[in-house]
């Protein structure tokens, strides 16, 4: 059994304060919750604060995105060097919010890739096609050809420290969430593809999260699906309340 990953990505929300504000009520929400990992991607503004404070808890936290150099002349970017030295576990790549404003190619998802293992970050990378796509019947060739790029060449031992999140991009902000069959259409399509470029014990082990207007009140549905193993969530996980409830739609 894979353990299933209930992730809140904050995008550009939350000051350190109100970052705080938010674990002093989910903290003690999901204390002693360990069936699954749970997870916060803050603001790189917030991140260091979020890392002090959830110390030795059972919730851990990664950034929205970084740069695949060590360091180097480039403004405004982060390392996955940076963000190890402040304590973080994990980082989320290729977002589709990165890919659509900020240049992200699934090239440079790659290179991410590549530089968080070098440093023993553990990255999340999302997938997903546009509603275009999806209407033009080609989501399967669209996913394929995302993970093609983003893992082509990875050598499979580090690869059950990956997790992958589906969201599809119609499904982000949208309150339009994959229907049970679509979501497991695309995960069996994701974890087939695994299958054939790095084989069973990888594409078994690997956890594939959904993603895309998850709210507490489709959370059970999504989590009980067999190919979901796990969720990541944008708007319902700003509220401390609304994630906890998530959590424990689990149980
Ligand atoms: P929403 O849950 O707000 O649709 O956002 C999903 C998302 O983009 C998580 O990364």
């Amino acid at each position: 059994m894979r353990t299933k990953i209930i992730a809140g990505n904050w995008k550009m929300y939350k000051t350190p304060a109100e970052s705080l504000a938010f674990l002093d009520a989910y903290l003690p929400a999901v204390a002693g919750h360990t069936a699954d990992e749970l997870l916060l991607f803050p603001s790189d503004t917030s991140l260091s604060a979020v890392l002090k404070k959830i110390e030795g808890t059972n919730v851990h936290a990664g950034a929205q995105t970084m740069h695949w150099a060590k360091e180097g002349a480039y403004t405004g970017q982060t390392s996955a060097t940076m963000l190890k030295a402040i304590g973080a576990t994990h980082v989320l790549l290729g977002h589709s919010e990165q890919r659509a404003y900020q240049n992200e190619t699934y090239e440079s998802v790659h290179l991410k890739i590549k530089a968080a293992f070098e440093v023993g970050l553990k990255p999340m990378v999302c997938v997903g096609e546009l509603l275009d796509e999806r209407q033009a019947g080609v989501t399967k060739d669209t996913l394929l050809s995302q993970l093609g790029a983003a893992f082509t060449g990875l050598s499979a031992e580090n690869l059950g420290d990956l997790s992958i999140a589906y969201e599809p991009v119609w499904a982000i902000g949208t309150g339009l969430t994959a229907s049970p069959e679509q979501a497991n259409e695309a995960h069996g399509i994701i974890r087939n593809e695994l299958r054939v470029m790095f084989g069973d014990a990888v594409a078994d082990s690997m956890r594939i999260l959904y993603g895309g207007s998850v709210k507490p009140n489709n959370s059970a549905t999504l989590l009980a699906l067999p190919e979901v193993d796990g969720l990541l969530i944008g708007g319902a996980s700003l509220d401390p309340k609304s994630l906890a409830t998530i959590v424990a739609s689990r149980l």
